[in-house]
């Protein structure tokens, strides 16, 4: 995507040094754009656990490059399987993150040490492009489906525009570039469609108001922000066409699980006859677990980010301030799992599929 004219990818090589990694620090926006530098595996990780880097796709490519980071400072068998248990361990429920781990073990496992660090960052540059590319081929699947209610829309004589409703960030800066759930969205708006997003705020790290607004200021696609329980009472009043999400992990059965507050919004849709559909890419999918709400690992964050808020105060400084009495602690899950019989429909890089294994694996089959 653009910023100012300029393409950006959300992780790259420093063209300086051709080997340290650039990303940008997602902890700061929307206040400022900080672009970081990541040199060895110990601030790859922190970048990861802090969500300076986050969104499943893009911790999996940022972690990959982690590994090559490694992998030239070290590159034994012993270090290697060290720093790869090490970094995939760093948030537990996007598979995304192992799944790209997994991948360059794979291929550095049967590689000389001498030759493991080159062979990483090839790996890892190859994960990313797969990414842009599997994401713009989810954004033109995903268009087709807003142009159906926007033709509908105006063949019931309305004025076509789509409202859809969106939850947490599942735009460009959390994937390499594209976005899953926003790709189509931008794709819409490309097209000339006249689409207008409800960015729920996402508490308790407010991913929607912070993140996706400003994704969607930047790329001029009309957009209203809400409080995390508005959405309901939106639906109720034939305010929403559509509600579109990106995912962390997607069981074979597919259950998805997502953000925080994704559930209630599926449930909501349901009750409203909202269409819920979710984007994803494959390498969301985890082939190996069935039933998501027992046996998708759900990351507890800290108290601290529900009872804390932050944001800038008029006089243009940042500011952190306790919402809660000092003695009160705080649950923070940080994912839940919307069972599949809510979703309905998955939208892949090869198509638009039911969420259940015979869907999954009507565009997967070499998965049987
Ligand atoms: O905790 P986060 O901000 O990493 O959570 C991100 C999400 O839940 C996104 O919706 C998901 O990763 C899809 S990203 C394209």
């Amino acid at each position: 995507m653009k910023i100012d004219g300029v393409p950006f990818r959300s992780v790259w090589v420093d063209e300086d040094d051709g080997w340290s990694i650039r990303i940008f620090d997602q902890t700061r926006l929307p206040w400022s754009l900080d672009i970081l530098r990541l040199s060895d595996r110990d601030t790859v990780a922190h970048a990861i656990r802090s969500m300076q880097v986050r969104g499943a796709p893009l911790i999996g490519a940022v972690a990959a490059y982690g590994l090559a980071l490694s992998l030239r400072a070290d590159s034994s068998t012993d270090a290697m399987e060290r720093d790869a248990a090490l970094l995939k361990e760093t948030r537990p429920t996007a598979v995304n993150l192992a799944w790209a781990i997994d991948r360059m073990l794979v291929r550095l496992r049967n590689t000389p040490a001498a030759d493991r660090a080159r062979v990483a960052y090839e790996e890892a540059g190859l994960i990313c492009d797969e990414d842009v590319e599997q994401n713009e081929r989810i954004g033109r699947h995903g268009l087709a489906l807003i142009r159906e209610i926007a033709e509908r829309k105006q063949r019931e004589g309305g004025s076509g525009r789509v409202n859809l409703l969106t939850h947490c960030n599942a735009g460009w800066i959390a994937t390499v570039d594209w976005g899953t759930a926003l790709a189509p969205i931008y794709m819409a708006h490309d097209a000339g469609l006249d689409v207008h997003v409800w960015v729920d705020e996402t508490r308790p790290r407010n991913q929607g108001a912070a993140l996706t607004a400003w994704e969607l200021g930047r790329h001029g696609v009309g957009h209203t922000l809400l409080s995390d329980n508005a959405g309901g009472h939106l639906m109720q009043h034939g305010e929403v066409d559509m509600v579109i999400v990106g995912t962390d992990r997607v069981t074979r059965e597919g259950d998805v699980a997502n953000k925080i507050g994704t559930y209630l919004k599926a449930l909501a849709a349901r009750d409203n006859g909202v269409p819920f559909w979710v984007a994803l890419p494959s390498t969301t999918i985890d082939w190996d677990v069935r039933d998501g709400v027992k046996e998708i690992p759900i990351e507890n964050r800290s108290g601290e980010e529900v009872t804390f808020l932050t944001g800038r105060a008029e006089d243009g400084a940042l500011h952190r301030v306790r919402i809660a009495p000092d003695d009160t602690d705080a649950a923070n899950p940080a994912f839940d799992v919307t069972p599949a019989r809510l979703v309905t429909g998955l939208i892949t890089e090869r198509g638009v599929c039911d969420a259940s294994e015979d869907g999954l694996l009507s565009l997967f089959p070499e998965r049987r």
